[in-house]
């Protein structure tokens, strides 16, 4: 049913494709653009052919702990085009840079005592109750930045364990300012808003303080070299109309693109971030998804490719990373996610010769 719910929008969408060709075609630039890509280099069909952007999954994740700012710094380091700071929010309402709403998986913390007895089972509704943890929205700021984190994946090393220390969104945002990418560009920032309903629920809704975030860093204007993305198709219908800066909608599967799509006003969209998979069928052939968002000028940016983890669903059949990323920049999309950067930037760069 939701595959065909799916199809339906997708057929939708290519229905609309001579339309929307026609008025990319006079379209002067499309998401990412900005970032001194230079449009018709590209021999994949990437939107105006623009060289795609190898964006640092939680910084240089594979290599230091991720969202901290030796991660980013590495990612840069190894030529990357963006960092990925996910938020999530303070008792006291500060952006933090941490991928989940919990504490223990990437940071020290089991080893503060005086945290000991804040442990507690989830609210979090993507957590069940059974889950014994320290939640981020149960301690300041302050608090937080006694913490370091640690690698959390496992077989990675952990030779940086307890060394680095939780960067807020500002913390993040002041760091790209002040850097360059190894080919002399601005840093791009691609910020994802992590359970923004949760947050909300617990008063702090996330959209402003990201866009105010964004505006004290001077990042708030048209083509500054930003992507807001959210897994909830609220939050960014929500933040779409307040800022001129592209919003990516996330979706991990088939079904939650279909879902995505089926919401009224879809698709309110710049970019869209989908897992890996959706963009092909079991047979290696491109699921249309790339082809459909592209005739509506919507760039499409995958996740997320590891050197350490092949994706083992078909057709990808555990082959390494840097095979994937070829087979997936064949389909024309316009950056990738990766906790290896230094292997995307291969894979870009030999993908033209
Ligand atoms: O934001 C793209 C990708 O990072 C989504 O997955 O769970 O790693 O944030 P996750
Ligand atoms: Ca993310």
């Amino acid at each position: 049913m939701l595959l065909s719910i799916m199809q339906k929008h997708i057929t939708a969408l290519l229905t609309s494709a001579a339309l929307a060709a026609t008025a990319l075609a006079s379209c002067a630039t499309a998401p990412g653009q900005s970032l001194g890509q230079s449009p018709g280099k590209w021999s994949a069909p990437s939107l105006n052919h623009t060289k795609p952007l190898v964006i640092a999954h939680r910084g240089a994740s594979g290599l230091r702990p991720e969202h901290t700012i030796e991660a980013y710094k590495l990612a840069l380091d190894q030529g990357a085009d963006c960092i990925e700071p996910d938020l999530v929010m303070t008792k006291d309402g500060v952006l933090v840079d941490r991928h989940d709403t919990f504490l223990s998986t990437t940071t020290n913390i089991a080893g503060h005592p005086e945290f000991a007895s804040r442990k507690r089972a989830s609210t979090d509704p993507e957590f069940p109750s059974s889950r014994e943890d320290w939640w981020v929205a149960d301690f300041t700021l302050a608090e937080l930045k006694t913490l370091r984190a640690i690698q959390s994946f496992p077989g990675r090393s952990k030779e940086f364990d307890g060394q680095f220390a939780i960067p807020t969104f500002g913390d993040v945002l002041a760091f790209a300012k002040a850097n360059r990418t190894q080919s002399g560009k601005v840093v791009c920032v691609y910020p994802e808003a992590k359970s923004p309903a949760y947050h909300a629920a617990l008063g702090h809704p996330m959209a402003l303080p990201i866009l105010d975030a964004l505006k004290a860093h001077g990042f708030d204007r048209k083509g500054a070299p930003i992507f807001i993305q959210s897994f909830e198709p609220p939050f960014v219908k929500e933040i779409q109309p307040l800022t001129e800066l592209p919003i990516v909608m996330l979706v991990a599967d088939k079904a939650a693109l279909a879902e995505a799509l089926a919401t009224p006003g879809a698709p309110y969209w710049d970019g869209l971030g989908p897992s890996i998979p959706v963009l092909f069928n079991a047979d290696g052939t491109s699921s249309g998804v790339v082809e459909a968002a592209h005739a509506k000028g919507i760039a499409v940016h995958p996740w997320t490719f590891r050197d350490d983890a092949p994706m083992r669903a078909a057709p990808f059949n555990s082959e390494p990373a840097a095979a994937s990323m070829k087979r997936t920049l064949a389909l024309g999309v316009d950056g990738f996610f990766t906790d290896f950067p230094a292997t995307g930037v291969t894979a870009v760069a030999a993908f033209n010769e």
